[in-house]
């Protein structure tokens, strides 16, 4: 057990305060957490969202530890291994027809640059090279990777690193307390707030934009569910204008 947390610098949290007074976690079954003191805690969030199985379960326990005793690595360069497919092929047969390509990453904010550079990638494949421009959404979050922070809109996340990517633009977020303080589910009131998009694109021309990426729920700034009728609005404006819409 370690006692001196300097060296370990910690995302996302203010270290001096952390250290003064450490909130450790070394243990964890079922839906709890243990401390180090033997405390049981309620991991109300599943990890970070990702352990939505629960800690420990012993089927996913072996699993790990046959795979790992089976092949623990094969490169993915030229070289594949025959599990990869596998998974790509059943994730296919879950989501909705026409996502039928899986491309692996390791985290959030990697899997967001990617979707953003093969946005760019595609319009210039398909001869419409001047698309480059990238929209994000006030008071998103899309990771912390330099084109994640730039179509994000979380201020915190943003002011410290310079210019971030060029030619990135914002349209307005959704979260409209004045209107939709009381709902229940989709809030009411704010499907005009995608119109927005078609204010930059007055302004920049549709020919220099390249996708819009939004948080269908937005989960960083609170958990704002879209207002009914937005995300469709945002589709029907992206599809009149060749813009790709992307869902992160
Ligand atoms: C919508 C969204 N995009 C991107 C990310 C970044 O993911 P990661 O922390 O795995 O890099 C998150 C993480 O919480 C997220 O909520």
């Amino acid at each position: 057990m370690t006692t001196d947390l300097d060296a370990y610098w910690m995302p996302f949290t203010a270290n001096r305060q952390f250290k003064k007074a450490p909130r450790l976690l070394s243990k964890a079954s079922g839906m709890h957490f243990w401390t180090p003191e033997g405390r049981e805690v309620l991991d109300g969030i599943a990890g970070l969202w990702c352990v939505n199985a629960g800690h420990a379960r012993p089927k996913i326990v072996e699993a790990i530890r046959a795979q790992a005793l089976e092949l623990d690595f094969a490169p993915p360069f030229n070289m594949a291994h025959p599990k990869a497919f596998e998974l790509a092929e059943r994730l296919v047969e879950l989501t909705p027809a026409g996502l039928n390509k899986v491309f692996y990453t390791n985290s959030g904010s990697e899997s967001v640059d990617t979707a953003l550079k093969m946005a760019i990638a595609y319009h210039r494949a398909r001869g419409e090279g001047s698309r480059t421009r990238l929209i994000g959404r006030e008071r998103g979050y899309h990771g912390v990777n330099f084109g994640g922070i730039s179509v994000g809109g979380m201020v915190a996340n943003r002011k410290m690193f310079g210019s971030l990517l060029t030619g990135v633009d914002h349209i307005r977020h959704t979260h409209d307390p004045a209107r939709n303080a009381f709902s229940i589910g989709q809030p009411q009131h704010g499907a005009e707030l995608a119109d927005d998009l078609e204010r930059l694109v007055a302004l920049h021309d549709a020919s220099t934009i390249a996708a819009v990426i939004v948080e269908p729920v937005a989960g960083s700034t609170g958990v704002l569910l879209p207002p009914q009728g937005y995300l469709e609005r945002l589709r029907a404006i992206c599809d009149k204008h060749g813009i790709l819409l992307i869902f992160d």
